[in-house]
């Protein structure tokens, strides 16, 4: 079979490479997954650039999610029911750019058949996000502002949408002042760019007073602090990524003095705390609010298996309009 692998960390256009290897078989409690897509994420390019939190033994084949068919099971109960099921991909290892994948079989979700691949190919990680930040971790109020920034990413987008749904607010940064119609169309209460001024300066013209009371960050850097210091006194940052290498620079006197709090936020742990029978409400929730359109991902360009170079080029493009996905099969409908 065909998969993706990278021998060495490095620039993604140049170390991955398609190469056969022979399908794997499930192990006791494993399924093995035909993958019939998968979306290019920043934490799949971050691990291949050896930039992620936790990293793989190398050679490695990048993908933490995924939709696929499974057509198999190892021995043991579980996998025999998820069999010609069609499934969401969650693989914590990051192996799905292959044509056929082993995991855990509690790492597939069957997702209900009116939703199309494509949205099954991106069903948890940028959802489960947004949702666990905005109504579970900060819990944002209806009525409140939320600030985020890189708001035009496939989740920044997302978040958006939620906020209208949920019915808070949304301040959002861009760092291209073309993207700002573009939020401002889809529903984003407002739209700053750091080229019209320090961000906590905008930030307090928009919503008055003292700053916001919650922000979420997936940049760092100069973009991260302005964020923090727009943050009121009591406020809450999440921080999410780090699409730039620079740190975020913070004044103590307001952490100590104004309580202001900033705190990371990773998927996997959240998930990791969360009891089965949650996750199984969070999977429902998260099929209801794509069904709505709330937590649909917008769809990119297409790319076979063999085009790995050119699909990472589009993927890393400034300006890129929707989730790169890997096609890897055809769809068994
Ligand atoms: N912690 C977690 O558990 C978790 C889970 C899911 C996602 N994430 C993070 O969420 C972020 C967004 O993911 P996604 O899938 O939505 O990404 P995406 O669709 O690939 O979009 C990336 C966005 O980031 C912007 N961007 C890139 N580099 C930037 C920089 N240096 N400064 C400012 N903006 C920059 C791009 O802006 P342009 O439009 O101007 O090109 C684009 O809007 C990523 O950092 C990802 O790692 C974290």
């Amino acid at each position: 079979m065909k998969v993706i692998r990278f021998e060495k960390f490095g620039n993604p256009a140049e170390v991955l490479a398609a190469a056969e290897v022979p399908v794997p078989e499930p192990g006791r409690g494993e399924v093995r997954v035909r993958m019939i897509a998968s979306p290019i994420n920043p934490s799949d390019l971050l691990t291949v650039e050896g930039r992620y939190g936790v990293l793989p033994k190398l050679p490695a084949t990048p993908g933490y999610e995924g939709v696929g068919v499974v057509d198999r099971a190892g021995p043991g109960l579980i996998g025999k029911f998820y069999v010609g099921k069609r499934v969401a991909v969650l693989n914590q290892a990051g192996a799905n750019w292959a044509e056929y994948v082993t995991l855990p079989a509690l790492r597939v979700v069957p997702v209900s058949s009116d939703l199309p691949d494509e949205q099954v190919a991106s069903f948890f990680v940028n959802p489960a996000t947004v949702l666990a930040m905005a109504r579970h971790v900060l819990a944002v109020p209806k009525g409140a502002w939320l600030l985020q920034s890189a708001a035009g990413s496939t989740l920044g987008r997302m978040m958006i949408k939620l906020g209208q749904h949920d019915g808070f607010r949304t301040l959002n940064i861009v760092r291209r002042r073309e993207a700002m119609d573009e939020l401002k169309a889809l529903g984003a209460d407002a739209v700053i760019c750091p080229a019209d001024g320090p961000i906590d300066e905008q930030v307090r013209k928009v919503v008055g007073g003292e700053g916001v009371s919650y922000a979420i960050d997936p940049v760092g850097g100069d973009t991260g602090t302005g964020v923090f210091d727009s943050l009121a006194t009591g406020g809450r940052m999440l921080v999410y990524g780090t699409l730039e290498e620079d740190p975020i620079r913070v004044d103590p006197r307001k952490m100590i003095a104004g309580k202001r709090t900033i705190e990371g936020f990773y998927l996997g742990h959240w998930a990791a705390e969360r009891s089965k029978v949650k996750m199984l409400l969070t999977f429902r929730e998260i099929a209801d609010l794509i069904r709505k359109g709330v937590l649909a991902t917008e769809p990119g360009r297409e790319f076979p298996l063999e085009r790995i170079n050119d699909a990472v080029k589009e993927a890393q493009a400034v300006g890129r309009r929707g989730k790169v996905l890997l096609r890897i099969s055809a769809p068994e409908r």
